[in-house]
């Protein structure tokens, strides 16, 4: 199974949080991609950091698509059941956890999260070496932990993927050791130092 949890990589959340919840927050429709999104804890926590910076009419605009080649065939019933352990929820703050989780009573040590959240996220099978977008328009894409596992040429191809289904102004997350390619330097321009959080310039 996939090695993740939630609030993985919290100094980026928080960066996400102040210089690019701002800018979505005020379209009509939030489209968001979180590509290689493993069993559900990363577009989650996502969705509740947005929502800790949203009021409930707002979040409502907001639709995760949460994709993954998942050779396991198990990641969309665990997204949309929403039930994780103790072990993938120990890091999330605890007055905020305690908003989004409850306990489940019927399987010890196991919690479910708030349909207010889950809601918001849905989940499709997509491998990204196939090199096709599912849909365009993304105000923000999050691809972390997965380029990694990529040769150099495929890495450059997922990235001139993700431009062109990015829309202008757009963002792209990846992890703080994933640099961005120097060639796509007229395309993307860095929003902060301390993490690799970029911007769609215009082409
Ligand atoms: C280490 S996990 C990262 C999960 C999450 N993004 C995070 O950072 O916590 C890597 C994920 O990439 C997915 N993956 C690997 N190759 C992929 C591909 N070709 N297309 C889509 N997802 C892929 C794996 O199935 C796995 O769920």
């Amino acid at each position: 199974m996939a090695f993740t949890f939630f609030f993985r990589d919290k100094q980026t959340l928080d960066l996400i949080q102040e210089h690019v919840v701002p800018v979505i927050r005020g379209k009509r429709y939030i489209n968001i991609w979180d590509a290689g999104c493993a069993m559900g804890p990363e577009p989650y926590s996502l969705a509740i950091i947005l929502r800790e910076k949203m009021g409930q009419f707002i979040f409502r605009n907001i639709k995760i698509l949460a994709t993954d080649i998942d050779n396991s065939n198990l990641f969309g019933k665990i997204i949309r059941e929403g039930i994780y352990d103790r072990e993938l929820v120990g890091r999330i703050p605890k007055e905020i956890f305690e908003k989004y989780f409850s306990l489940l009573d019927n399987k010890p040590g196991n919690f479910v999260l708030s349909k207010e959240i889950k809601d918001r996220v849905e989940y499709l099978k997509h491998d990204l070496l196939s090199f096709n977008a599912l849909r365009t328009g993304f105000c923000l894409i999050l691809c972390k932990n997965v380029l990694l596992h990529f040769k150099q040429e495929e890495q450059i191809k997922v990235i001139e993927m993700f431009y062109g289904a990015l829309e202008p102004g757009g963002f792209l997350v990846m992890e703080q050791t994933q640099k961005m390619p120097s060639r796509f330097d007229h395309k993307f321009r860095r929003v902060v130092s301390n993490a690799q959080i970029y911007q769609k310039l215009p082409a």
